[in-house]
């Protein structure tokens, strides 16, 4: 069985993670400071989010120089003492790779803003104004996109008459992949990267690379103020031709390696292409379906979460690619808020059991499973009262056009930013219980939850009751039965709101799985398992006929 596939896998958010220096700002020393915490934890595999030269407007998602390290962070050399270190204690690292767009500072991008003549002009893309209008007026962007992050996804530049297109912020221009310079640049320094000892990459939104040349117009939705483009780049017409080319150009002949693509918006469908080894594109991919289960067409509405649409969709992808291809398996990352505040309950009487049922569902599902930092403690989102309290340029974005053009109300957009927004999972990393959570002895780029005092790592490692060590049981687990790894998947209960069960097959070798989404005892009507052994139980309290105490998580094996 291939190794990423008996692998937990555990995503570092540098600028959050800890701060070695005092600026207030996470960096590579900080994460060399901490590399027994994560093997101690058990994990296989750490994926960077970017540490590359940014002018961070998106947090490092906005790249100046695919082949440095920011200074903010350290540079090189730290960066090779992080992977030696990682790799002396039997861990890989795979890095971010950003490759839809560059920074606006990238040396690439300013040639091409340069002039229409630019050699590089066509690398990104450029488009003149609507027909018939006014080049720079508001209307006469070359289609009627939004931005991911509010406003037009066409930015007017004056020198040129022209506009280039962004998909997210004004400062990440989309790269034009139809140019092959284009990918032979973004290959070459892939390679560069795997020559220097890198075990592979998480590629973001990799799914929107490919996109129809003619760039049409998108659906206007009632009450937005710009139209829905996915269309046209949303898995676009030569998206599996790149990867392949990709694979071929940079990962053939190279053992031992991690590609995982991240893909809003894909389909299981598309999916198992993706996947499929015999294709040679990727090993697995990020789907959204379950972290959009409780969004509604409305985006400033709050949908509570329906347990059995949850199981809905991840039934289906486990079904979907239990042949070929393979599932990630993630409740969190930096762009989702904490998921105990979620889909648990982080009040004080059910953090803990909530925050291990929900991880304990997850790890037994197949396919590999995905920790963000801080999930392993259980961290919850941050109590922000105000919109001034939030630094990311989404949440910034996202909200300015809802009051401005859309006619939201603060309260509003507030309360589904609280709930959802992303800064949610970048406060800093919870160490201990000094200030600052021990994260920085400065004044941290966002503030440490106040809970730290309570939720850390250094209390919760002394305490084997912890969510911290229930996470290690849970890795733990995938080690010692290969069911986990390898086993089929059967979901049971499909019309239960409470809870989440299924089995886990292998050989003679089976495996039941319950956890209780909710605050309630609730029944399991499953036959068949008096006297099986009990494996995991999050209270420690087995429940007698079946019957789970709210938010209860349990494992079961039986020989058949
Ligand atoms: C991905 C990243 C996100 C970033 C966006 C643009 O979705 O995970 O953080 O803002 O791409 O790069």
């Amino acid at each position: 069985m291939t190794w990423w596939k008996k692998s937990v896998v555990y995503q570092i958010y540098p600028r959050s993670f800890a701060d070695s220096d005092g600026d207030g700002m996470g960096d590579l020393r900080g994460i060399i400071d901490h590399l027994d915490h994560l093997a101690e934890l058990g994990v296989d595999v750490l994926w960077l989010s970017p540490v590359y030269p940014s002018p961070q407007d998106d947090n490092g998602y906005d790249i100046s120089d695919y082949q440095d390290i920011e200074p903010l962070f350290g540079d090189l050399a730290t960066f090779d003492e992080l992977l030696a270190g990682a790799h002396a204690r039997n861990m890989k690292i795979i890095m971010d790779l950003v490759v839809n767009h560059s920074s606006d500072e990238h040396e690439w991008f300013l040639e091409s803003r340069s002039g229409t003549d630019s050699p590089k002009r066509d690398w990104y893309w450029w488009r003149p104004a609507r027909p018939g209008m006014e080049p720079g007026t508001p209307g006469a962007e070359p289609t009627n996109w939004g931005s991911v992050f509010g406003g037009p996804a066409w930015e007017y530049d004056e020198k040129t008459g022209e506009y280039y297109l962004h998909l997210f912020s004004k400062k990440q221009p989309d790269l034009n992949w139809e140019n092959p310079e284009v990918r032979q640049a973004v290959y070459a320094m892939m390679r560069w990267w795997l020559d220097r000892g890198v075990d592979g990459f998480r590629m973001d939104v990799i799914n929107m690379i490919s996109k129809d040349v003619s760039l049409p117009d998108g659906r206007l939705n009632a009450g937005s103020a710009y139209a829905d483009g996915s269309e046209a780049f949303i898995g676009g017409p030569r998206l599996h031709e790149f990867l392949q080319e990709m694979h071929r150009e940079v990962f053939e002949g190279r053992e031992g390696l991690l590609t995982v693509g991240e893909m809003p918006g894909v389909t299981v469908e598309e999916a198992i292409l993706h996947t499929d080894p015999d294709r040679r594109e990727v090993d697995m991919v990020f789907q959204f379906d379950h972290v959009w289960v409780d969004r509604g067409p409305d985006p400033w509405l709050l949908v509570p979460l329906q347990l059995t649409q949850l199981k809905a969709i991840l039934g289906r992808w486990q079904a979907g690619l239990a042949g070929a291809g393979w599932n990630s398996l993630y409740w969190n990352n930096h762009d989702q808020p904490r998921v105990v505040s979620r889909y648990g309950d982080d009040s004080p009487a059910h953090r803990v059991a909530s925050a291990k049922m929900l991880g304990t569902v997850l790890h037994l599902h197949r396919g590999t499973p995905y920790i963000y930092q801080g999930e392993e403690l259980g961290m919850t989102n941050y109590p922000f009262a105000d919109i001034d309290e939030f630094r990311d340029i989404e949440a910034l974005g996202q909200y300015k056009q809802a009051l401005e053009l859309e006619g939201r109300t603060p309260e509003e957009v507030l309360k589904v930013l609280r709930a959802r927004g992303r800064d949610n999972a970048r406060t800093p990393m919870q160490w201990d219980d000094s200030p600052n959570a021990g994260f920085s002895t400065g004044t941290p780029w966002l503030p440490a939850n106040p809970n730290h005092v309570e939720i850390n790592a250094k209390a919760q490692r002394a305490d084997p009751d912890s969510v911290f060590h229930w996470y290690r049981r849970l890795i733990e687990l995938r080690r010692t039965e290969p069911a986990v790894a390898e086993g089929d998947f059967t979901m049971l209960l499909p019309n239960d709101e409470r809870l989440y069960a299924f089995t886990r097959r292998l050989g003679g070798t089976e495996l039941l799985v319950i956890g209780n989404f909710s605050g309630v005892e609730a029944h399991a009507g499953i036959d068949g398992w008096d006297g099986a052994e009990l494996v995991l139980d999050n209270l420690d309290s087995p429940p007698e006929g079946l019957n789970l105490a709210p938010w209860q998580a349990v494992v079961y094996r039986r020989t058949v």
